[in-house]
């Protein structure tokens, strides 16, 4: 089970929009499992986005379980093919950092809550109805099969600060 190395910013692979499963086969099984260790082996993580190992393709890891804050959740998710259909009127603004631009963090707004569409890894149509942080980070990683980086959703430059951490 592989850790793989992350793809990080100026990277152009970041930039692309990636392509749909659709072959629910050991292969996928195997790329899911390699995602889930390398976002336990980064700092922080809760989610993380195929395009981020180089893979290309629609598929995206969160768990938001693995947060230091406290917050409802539904442990560890796999979503294939994860389409957004529901956004809230409403958004909130969250901080927000991602193991591929790693030097800096920033207050992002996302969508309270969202409905979001996907495949199991046995190809199962499924829905998901989630809010607050578990939200953000489903955002946040969908953006990255559409080539959007937090970055990108800024709502000014001073919204975006150095990591101290690192
Ligand atoms: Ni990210």
């Amino acid at each position: 089970m592989p850790v793989k190395s992350l793809i990080t910013l100026p990277d152009p692979r970041l930039r692309q929009v990636a392509a749909p499963i659709d072959q629910f086969n050991a292969t996928l099984a195997e790329l899911m499992q390699d995602m889930t260790d390398t976002m336990i082996a980064g700092p922080g993580g809760v989610g993380l986005a195929a395009p981020q190992i180089g893979e290309s393709v629609r598929a995206v890891v969160v768990d938001c379980s693995r947060s230091q804050r406290p917050c409802r959740n539904h442990g560890l998710l796999y979503l294939i093919n994860p389409e957004i259909t529901a956004l809230s009127e409403g958004e909130a603004l969250g901080r927000e950092g991602c193991m591929s631009v790693p030097e800096w963090v920033g207050m992002v707004p996302r969508a309270r809550r969202i409905t979001v569409n996907y495949q199991s890894m046995d190809g199962q149509r499924l829905s998901l109805s989630t809010a607050g942080f578990e939200a953000r980070v489903i955002q946040h990683e969908v953006d990255h099969l559409n080539g959007k980086l937090f970055i990108d959703r800024v709502v000014s430059v001073h919204d975006l600060v150095r990591r101290m951490d690192t």
